[in-house]
C-alpha cells in the first residue's frame, strides 16, 4: 500500500483512501440561513474597531534591540526596528514594562509608574517612539502593572516606615498568627509563602509574586485614584491601550482565610498550585476595578484595554463585563499551554468559541514571555501550522516576538539563569529565560542584537536570523509576512464566521465565511501526506510554490498549512 492518504466526501473514497468525514455534516460546506444572517449582521456594522481586525505584536523590550551597548534592549532600539514590524504588517505593538524598576522581576516590579527606566531611555525617547510608531500607521500599547509595586516604590518605603504611615493602607498588611506564622497559608505564584515579615513595623505584607512585589490594596480609593491617573498620564501622551498585568490577582481577600488544598497536587508539581487560590484570585471586586480602568479608557477615543486573564474559561469570560464594560480583550490563553495534539486543539477552540458571550470579541495567543515557545511545544516542523492557526482563527491574534522566526525555548546554562522564578524554584522547568532570549537580526557576534554583552545568550532558530530568513523565500518569516498580508486584504479572515469542517486523522480544516466568500484553512498536524475534501484555489501554502492552482481535492504535504478560497 502506498502512502497513507485521505480522501473525503467531495472526491469519494476507495479502499486505499481513508475517508474523512465532515464534523457537523455536509450542510457546513453550504451557506445556511443562520450563517447568512450572521454575515449580514457583521457587515451591516460600521467599520470595526482596529483592535478587532488588527494584529498585536508583543515586544519584550530587554530582548528586542539594544542601541547603547549595555546588552539590554531599549526604546531607541525598538524605534530602529519599527520598519521590520511595519513590513511584517502588524497593527499594534504591546511593549512589556519599561518603567523605572529595580528589575527584580524585569520591570514587573515598578518603582515609578510615570517615567521610563534609564536602562530603556527617557520620556523624550518614549514620545519619539510613539510618534514614529503612529507615523507608520501602527498603535502602541503599554503594560500596566496595577496589582503590585516594587518594594522600592516610594509608596512602599513610606508604608513600611510605620504602622501610622498615610501610605500604610495602600498595601495589604496583617498581623502574624499567635505562633508568629503568616496570617494565611497562601503560596505566591513564584513558589514561596505569599507573606513577607516586615521586622521594622512588626507585620506581614502580602506579595502574590516576589516578596519584592508587595500587593497594592485596590480597596483603598486613594490607590484607585492614583492608578487611574497613571492611565490618563499615558493616554495623554498618545498611548493606544494597555495590557493589564496580573488582573486576576488584583483583589485578594486575606480575611477569607486559608486556601483549601488541591487534591490533585503532588510534590513534583509547581508549589504555587498546592492550594486552590479561591480567596486570592478572581475576587468579585477585581471586576469593579477593571470597570474603573475601562471608564478611563473609554474617555479617550479608540483605545483598548486587554487583560492578562488566566484561568478557567468561565472565569475568563466574566472579564468582558456583563455590559461589556470591562476588558475589550480578556486574553485567551486556552492554546498557550495546550499539548500540540490536534483533537485537543480543536476541542479547545470549539469550547472557547462556544463560551464567548454574544457580542464578545475573541482573541488568540500562542506565546508570550512567560511560557515555552510555540516552536518548542509544537515542534519546529509544525511552526507554520501554528502560525496559520493563530492568524486565521476568528479573533484578534497576538504574536510574541520571535515566534515569526520559529525561535525555540533555549537551553540556558545554570550560570546564565536570570529569571527569579527559576532561581526560587530551580530545575522544574518553570523558568522563563528560555523564551526571553534576544532577537537574532543579522550575522555578527550577537546577531545584531547588541554591541555589548547580551543579558541573555542569543540563539538563532533553525531557519536562521532575520536577515537569513528574509533572503530565503521558503522561510517561516516570509510565510508569516504573506499570511499577515492575506489576512489584511481578506475581510472573511477577520470578520467571517468560524466553523469546524474536518477534524480527523491529523487533518484540521476550518471554514471562515463572509458575504458568500468562503475560505477553508487546512492544517496537517502530521508528518505524512493527506488528501483533503476541499475544492477551490490555493491562495497560500506553507509549502513554498504550491500556491496558485485550482484543486478538486487538496493534497496536503507533511506539516503543511494551506488556505483555500472555495470555488
Ligand atoms: C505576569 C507577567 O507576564 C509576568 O512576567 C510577571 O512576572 C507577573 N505577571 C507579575 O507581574
Ligand atoms: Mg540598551
Amino acid at each position: 500500500m502506498d502512502g497513507f492518504a485521505i480522501s473525503v466526501g467531495l472526491s469519494g473514497s476507495t479502499s486505499r483512501h481513508h475517508q474523512i468525514r465532515l464534523v457537523r455534516g455536509d450542510s457546513h460546506l453550504k451557506d445556511s440561513d443562520a450563517m447568512q444572517q450572521e454575515t449580514v449582521r457583521t457587515t451591516a456594522q460600521t467599520t470595526p474597531e482596529w483592535w478587532k481586525t488588527g494584529i498585536i505584536y508583543q515586544i519584550y523590550p530587554r530582548s528586542f534591540q539594544d542601541s547603547d551597548g549595555d546588552g539590554v534592549g531599549d526604546l531607541a532600539g525598538i524605534e530602529s526596528r519599527l520598519d521590520y514590524l511595519a513590513d511584517l504588517g502588524v497593527d499594534a505593538i504591546w511593549i512589556s514594562p519599561i518603567f523605572p524598576s529595580p528589575m527584580a522581576d524585569f520591570g514587573y516590579d515598578v518603582s515609578d509608574y510615570r517615567d521610563i527606566d534609564p536602562m530603556f531611555g527617557t520620556l523624550a525617547d518614549f514620545d519619539r517612539l510613539v510618534a514614529a510608531t503612529h507615523r507608520r500607521g501602527m498603535k502602541l500599547i503599554l503594560d500596566f502593572v496595577p496589582s503590585h509595586t516594587s518594594e522600592q516604590h516610594p509608596w512602599f518605603t513610606d508604608a513600611r516606615s510605620s504602622r501610622s504611615s498615610p501610605k500604610r493602607d495602600w498595601y495589604v498588611w496583617r498581623d502574624a498568627k499567635p505562633d508568629g506564622s503568616p496570617p494565611t497559608n497562601w503560596i505566591s505564584e513564584f513558589g514561596r509563602p505569599a507573606w513577607t515579615w516586615d521586622e521594622g513595623s512588626g507585620q506581614y505584607y502580602l506579595n502574590i509574586f516576589l516578596s519584592e512585589q508587595p500587593a497594592l490594596n485596590w480597596r483603598n480609593p486613594e490607590v484607585q485614584a492614583e492608578m487611574l491617573d497613571t492611565l490618563r498620564f499615558w493616554y495623554d501622551r498618545g498611548v493606544d491601550g494597555f495590557r493589564v498585568d496580573a488582573i486576576t490577582h488584583i483583589a485578594p481577600d486575606p480575611d477569607k482565610g486559608d486556601h483549601p488544598p488541591d487534591p490533585n497536587w503532588q510534590e513534583h508539581m509547581d508549589p504555587s498550585y498546592r492550594y486552590l487560590k479561591v480567596h486570592s484570585k478572581h475576587q468579585p471586586e477585581g471586576l469593579d476595578f477593571v470597570r474603573m480602568m475601562r471608564r478611563v479608557t473609554d474617555s479617550y477615543p479608540d483605545r483598548v484595554l486587554i487583560g492578562e486573564t488566566d484561568g478557567e474559561l468561565k472565569a475568563v469570560m466574566t472579564y468582558y463585563g456583563e455590559a461589556f464594560d470591562a476588558f475589550q480583550l480578556p486574553f485567551n490563553f486556552t492554546l498557550l499551554n495546550a499539548p500540540w495534539e490536534m483533537a485537543e486543539i480543536v476541542r479547545r477552540i470549539e469550547t472557547y468559541e462556544a463560551a464567548l458571550p454574544d457580542g464578545g470579541w475573541g482573541n488568540w495567543v500562542l506565546g508570550n514571555h512567560d511560557c515555552r515557545r510555540i516552536a518548542s511545544r509544537a515542534g519546529p516542523a509544525q511552526a507554520a501550522v501554528a502560525a496559520t492557526l493563530l492568524l486565521t482563527l476568528k479573533g484578534t491574534p497576538t504574536i510574541y516576538q520571535g515566534d515569526e522566526l520559529g525561535m525555540e525555548s533555549a537551553e540556558i546554562p545554570p550560570h546564565a539563569v536570570r529569571d527569579p522564578w527559576e532561581k526560587q524554584v530551580p530545575g522544574r522547568g518553570l523558568g522563563r529565560d528560555p523564551a526571553r532570549t534576544p532577537m537574532p537580526w543579522e550575522p555578527g557576534p550577537t546577531h545584531g542584537f547588541s554591541d555589548g554583552d547580551p543579558w541573555l545568550p542569543v540563539f538563532v532558530p533553525a531557519g536562521g536570523d532575520v536577515a537569513a530568513q528574509r533572503a530565503d523565500t521558503t522561510s517561516l518569516l516570509n510565510y508569516v509576512c504573506a499570511l499577515i498580508a492575506l489576512r489584511r486584504e481578506t475581510p472573511a479572515l477577520t470578520l467571517g464566521t468560524y466553523e469546524t469542517t474536518v477534524a480527523q486523522d491529523g487533518v484540521f480544516i476550518f471554514t471562515r465565511r463572509l458575504d458568500g466568500t468562503v475560505f477553508h484553512i487546512c492544517l496537517n498536524f502530521t508528518g505524512e501526506t493527506r488528501l483533503c475534501p476541499v475544492k477551490g484555489e490555493v491562495v497560500l501554502s506553507s509549502r513554498h510554490g504550491s500556491e496558485g492552482g485550482a484543486v478538486d481535492t487538496l493534497q496536503l504535504e507533511p506539516d503543511e498549512a494551506a488556505i483555500i478560497k472555495a470555488a
